[in-house]
């Protein structure tokens, strides 16, 4: 527990987050969808702030689901140019916190500018890191299952692996980013009760936390409420209370 955040009991090492809202916030205003988009990006600052402030070592962001892709064309193109502006402003910031980044989904779907800087964010800041920021980008957990069950046909069909010895942990090992461990903590804004094809192998034994705070309010207090309330959870894996 770090001296700055008092009270806060066990902080769950990694926090998964579907930052959803973003429209209806703009809405209530009588925006145009795109600036509930940009007062999230503000908003995936703070929280990213607040996590590292807290000593989450991992935090995942739900920033676009491979459903997404279906948005009208002009919010799905603002979306993508928010995100190289986003990047180009705060990389530097990235590199001075020890945050590395990377992304879990499907890249080579995204514009080739983008995915460029991504790559160069990705790999400076690997170098030297102490927190990692992972953003799912055209993600989607049942095709990540799909593609890991993919591979282990492969090596089995070559011999490479013995399907008698598949179990858990061989599933485990093929999906996007096997080394991260699995997110003991889901936030959902925006009241929606869904996963939303996100992590739904990670999850499994994740503690549900969902608020009606559209993305674009929910900042540094609201992350720290959510990471209160965690801590009131007697998780059980299964078993009997202990506590
Ligand atoms: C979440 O906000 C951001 C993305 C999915 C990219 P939404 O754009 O889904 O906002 P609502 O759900 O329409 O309010
Ligand atoms: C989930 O939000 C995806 C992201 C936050 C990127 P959506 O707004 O796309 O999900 P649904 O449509 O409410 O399920
Ligand atoms: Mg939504």
């Amino acid at each position: 527990m770090k001296a700055e955040v008092p009270n806060l009991g066990k902080v769950p090492q990694h926090v998964a987050i579907i930052m959803d809202g973003n429209g209806r916030w703009a809405k209530q205003r009588g925006l145009p969808r795109i600036k509930g988009h940009e007062e999230g990006a503000q908003s995936v600052l703070a929280v990213l702030k607040a996590a590292k402030k807290a000593g989450v070592k991992y935090l995942t962001l739900y920033a676009f689901s491979t459903e997404n892709w279906i948005r009208p064309k002009d919010e799905v193109e603002g979306l993508m140019k928010l995100l190289g502006f986003f990047l180009e402003k705060h990389s530097r910031e990235f590199l001075k916190n020890k945050i590395r980044l990377r992304v879990m989904g499907q890249i080579e779907r995204l514009p080739a500018d983008l995915r460029q800087k991504l790559e160069t964010v990705m790999e400076k800041s690997a170098k030297d890191y102490e927190h990692t920021l992972i953003v799912a980008l055209s993600y989607g957990s049942r095709l990540e299952i799909a593609e890991a069950a993919r591979a282990i046909a492969r090596k089995a069909a070559s011999g490479e692996l013995d399907p008698e010895t598949v179990n858990e942990e061989t599933v485990a090992q093929h999906l996007y980013l096997p080394d991260v461990p699995d997110p003991e903590l889901l936030i959902r804004t925006s009241g929606e009760m869904r996963l939303s094809n996100f992590l739904l192998w990670q999850l499994s034994y994740a503690e549900l936390y969902v608020t009606d705070i559209f993305w674009p309010d929910f900042r540094e207090k609201e992350f720290l409420q959510a990471l209160e309330a965690f801590n009131q959870r007697g998780r059980r894996y299964g078993g009997v209370v202990t506590q």
